[in-house]
């Protein structure tokens, strides 16, 4: 039985399409043998039993850390070794910058297919980074690659891959960055890593869609994901865990873009400062714990009467379905009227709020909006709304609002003293 093999996403079928069934890509399918009718078939192979009390654990004082406070803290207090961490973001958003400040005093092994070795150096330079200890190599055969770091007799600390889109396998038979080139090249800086216990840090891009068919696909591969986020207009980014084998999920790492690098925030308000002495109508400030530290945010919103049929609704920065959600819970228990809008929802700073608290908050902003009424800066909410308009604890709500308190909030609404959103008198 001949198989047909999808060169991009590296699905088989028994028949040759002109399209993959999987992924959509075109003429990608090619014939080859069916692997599982050969003869030399496996023999049993008993497993190997052990009780896992005597396993030691790892040690904490093993672990690697970059020095960079918001950074060892996401990766749960430094890298493990042999770990392999997925960073992933947008082109362009400081990946690689992060990366050369973070590993400035290790003995690193930069391999780069995104830059030249002159384009690093500048950087490092402009950086202020010291590179005695510096390795580099543009070549990125992955077989090399293994090959290479095997035979050196001193070996690095940590080996950085920028970008996995870059990097391919002579045993693939499909371009770079394809979904079967990076999960085959993974695979090999894996096994590398696990043998020799020499971390790697490997930079994969997605795009602003998520690009499932891109790095998306190595996230149950890797030991931990990180996601760096932000939008390139603003100087501010996040970096949060998606996935952590040595660590929680729950932390976050807050950077601000300067011209000599990344450097770390720590002010809980640095998403709002700026502008919070103008007001008008839809703008709400927002208490919200993200990872475990308090963060104020800026949500405004706008809305416009429609001139269309179905009234439009662009949300950034926050989930569009809890938008659409929240906006139902206004109708229903608040009953404003708001098919007659267009709706805008935007957090400021080019940042996205995962925790539920903004919910309260949102819907203020809304109704600020629609009833032409301003909320004073000084007000802060906190909680998640319930479909039944309850306003709901969120987690880490005492301190949250003992951040606010001290920092000179003057009125702050929570669950505390506010149980549904129809008692929401300042704006009804
Ligand atoms: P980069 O790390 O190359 O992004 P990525 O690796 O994620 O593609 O960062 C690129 C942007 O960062 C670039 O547009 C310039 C900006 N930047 C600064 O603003 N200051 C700096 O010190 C550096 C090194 C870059
Ligand atoms: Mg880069």
């Amino acid at each position: 039985m001949t198989l047909f093999i999808c060169s991009n996403c590296g699905s088989g079928s028994a028949s040759w399409y002109g399209r993959c069934p999987d992924c959509g890509a075109w003429n990608t399918l090619t014939e080859r043998k069916d692997l599982t009718n050969n003869d030399t078939k496996e023999e049993v192979k008993k497993i190997n039993i052990v009780p896992l009390k005597k396993i030691s654990l790892i040690k904490n004082k093993n672990r690697l850390k970059t020095k960079i406070y918001e950074f060892d803290r996401v990766l749960g207090d430094g890298i493990v070794p042999g770990e392999v961490i997925l960073l992933s973001g947008e082109p362009g958003i400081g990946k690689s910058t992060l990366l050369l400040q973070s590993i400035s005093h290790f003995k690193p092994l930069y391999i780069s297919g995104e830059e030249s070795s002159e384009q690093v150096k500048n950087r490092a330079e402009r950086l202020k980074i010291n590179l005695d200890n510096f390795f580099f190599s543009e070549d990125l055969q992955v077989e090399g690659i293994v090959a290479g770091i095997n035979e050196m007799i001193e070996k690095p600390d940590i080996i950085i891959i920028d970008s996995i889109q870059t990097i391919y396998s002579k045993d693939i038979n499909s371009p770079p960055g394809t979904v079967s080139q990076i999960k085959e090249t993974t695979a090999k800086l894996i096994n590398l890593s696990k043998k020799t216990h020499i971390p790697t840090i490997i930079v994969g891009h997605i795009t602003k869609e998520g690009d499932i068919a891109g790095p998306k696909t190595l996230e149950h591969m890797v030991d931990c994901v990180l996601l760096f986020e932000g939008e390139k207009s603003s100087n501010y980014r996040i970096l949060r865990s998606a996935k952590n084998r040595f660590g929680g999920t729950d932390e976050i790492g807050i950077f601000e873009m300067k011209g000599y690098g990344l450097q770390e925030v720590n002010n809980p308000l640095v998403f709002i400062e700026e502008n919070n002495k103008n007001n008008a109508p839809g703008k709400a400030i927002v208490g919200v714990v993200e990872g475990k530290r308090p963060l104020f945010f800026e949500i405004q919103t706008l809305a416009v009467p429609t001139v269309l049929s179905i009234p439009r609704r662009i949300v950034k920065g926050v989930d569009y379905n809890k938008v659409l959600l929240l906006l139902a819970v206004i109708r229903k228990h608040l009953q404003i009227p708001l098919d007659k809008y267009d709706i805008y929802v935007n957090v400021i700073g080019g940042v996205d709020i995962k925790s539920t608290s903004a919910d309260l908050g949102i819907i203020v902003s809304l109704v600020s909006s629609v009833k032409n009424i301003i909320i004073p800066s000084n007000n802060i909410y906190i909680g998640e709304v319930g479909l039944l308009g309850e306003i709901r604890k969120v987690f880490f709500e005492d301190k949250v609002i003992k951040e606010a308190k001290r920092l000179g909030f003057a009125k702050i609404i929570s669950p505390q003293n506010l149980k549904n959103i129809k008692d929401l008198k300042l704006i009804s």
